[in-house]
């Protein structure tokens, strides 16, 4: 089985930035610590903060993985084209939020995505990703 993450905006600073929201992890420790958890699953990563580099992403994976975890950051919010991406491609897409963006500022309580995705897992921490994957071989 073929797992895609993707992180968008910002995702690239875990560790450092806001550590009370998002941990003092890196995200590079937990996938390390995630292929481990999961050595029967090829587990891939990719990080960027352009918009139109996590769209091309989509297109070129989301027809062969098994399944795409995607914290698509800010763009959650404001991403139509990220939403019709999704819609474009074959591989489920599964949205995941460190936080749990329904008790932040109004404005990340609206997905442009979530519509697109099988689901939506948020507010586990870093632990989102996990359960994310649980649900992707849950449904295979
Ligand atoms: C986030 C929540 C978003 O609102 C925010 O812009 C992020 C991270 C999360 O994982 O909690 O960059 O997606």
């Amino acid at each position: 089985m073929k797992i895609l993450i993707i992180n968008g905006p910002n995702l690239n600073l875990l560790g450092i930035r806001e550590k009370s929201i998002y941990g003092d992890q890196s995200f590079d420790d937990y996938f390390k610590a995630l292929q481990e958890a999961y050595p029967e699953i090829e587990l891939q990563y990719f990080q960027s903060n352009h918009e139109g580099a996590l769209i091309d992403e989509i297109h070129d994976k989301g027809f062969t993985v098994d399944g795409i975890v995607l914290n698509a950051g800010a763009y959650t919010h404001t991403s139509i084209a990220l939403g019709d991406a999704i819609r474009a491609v074959k591989s489920p897409v599964i949205e995941v939020h460190i936080s749990n963006v329904h008790t932040r500022e109004e404005y990340r309580h609206h997905s442009m995505i979530s519509a697109a995705c099988r689901g939506v897992i948020a507010g586990f921490g870093m632990d989102s990703y996990r359960l994310a994957i649980e649900a992707l071989i849950n449904k295979k």
